[in-house]
């Protein structure tokens, strides 16, 4: 079948550098290498939000979730030129990961490169984010590993849907996205 060009997505357009977290509303994040709560709708989420994506995250997220996520192509960044990960694309910097990342985008007519993670990687990646793709997560959990607060004068808030705890989750939660402001 020959595809026509409107079928086709503008690909002159650079993908969107998406952020996706999970943040407590006391800014925690994780707790010893994995998440202290358990959302089994928002892990639904994760997985519609990036499939037949590059998804690109640090060594130590790619270990707490143990595999490839499959179906997407797994960017992993490591500062460790020797680290192997079956099933994953290993970069050495963001600079790298970023590169990669936007080349299956392109490969994939995929319009968004999401980054999952962790608070190193989000660090990294939050200058050059387009939007971000927050859950809030109702509930203050001890932890070791917090997201950055989102600044207003750079982040403004698109849109919020608040949602009770369904059966397999521990706490209730709001999708929230924010997008650049036009001047930054
Ligand atoms: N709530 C959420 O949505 C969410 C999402 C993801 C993760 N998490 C949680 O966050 C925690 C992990 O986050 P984290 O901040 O500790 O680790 P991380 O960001 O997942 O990974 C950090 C690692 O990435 C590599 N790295 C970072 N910057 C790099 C650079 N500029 N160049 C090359 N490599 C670089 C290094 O790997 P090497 O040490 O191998 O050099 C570093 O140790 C876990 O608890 C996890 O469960 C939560």
């Amino acid at each position: 079948m020959i595809a026509t060009a409107q079928a086709l997505p503008d690909i002159r357009v650079s993908p969107e550098i998406v952020l996706i977290v999970a943040v407590a509303d006391n800014g925690v994040i994780g707790s010893r290498g994995a998440m202290p709560w358990r959302l089994k709708s928002d892990m639904r989420r994760l997985k519609a939000m990036t499939l037949a994506r590059p998804v690109v995250m640090g060594r130590k997220t790619f270990a707490s979730i143990g595999r490839p996520l499959p179906g997407r192509t797994n960017i992993v960044v490591t500062r460790d030129a020797g680290f192997r990960a079956h099933g994953a694309v290993v970069t050495t910097s963001i600079a790298d990961a970023r590169a990669v990342a936007r080349g299956d985008a392109l490969r994939r007519f995929a319009t968004e490169i999401a980054v999952i993670g962790g608070a190193e990687i989000y660090t990294q990646w939050m200058d050059c984010a387009d939007r971000l793709e927050i859950t809030e997560v109702h509930a203050r959990p001890e932890g070791d590993t917090c997201f950055a607060a989102i600044d207003a004068a750079i982040w403004q808030e698109v849109a919020r849907e608040r949602h009770p705890a369904g059966p397999d989750d521990s706490a209730d939660f709001s999708y929230v996205t924010y997008r650049r402001r036009k001047s930054h």
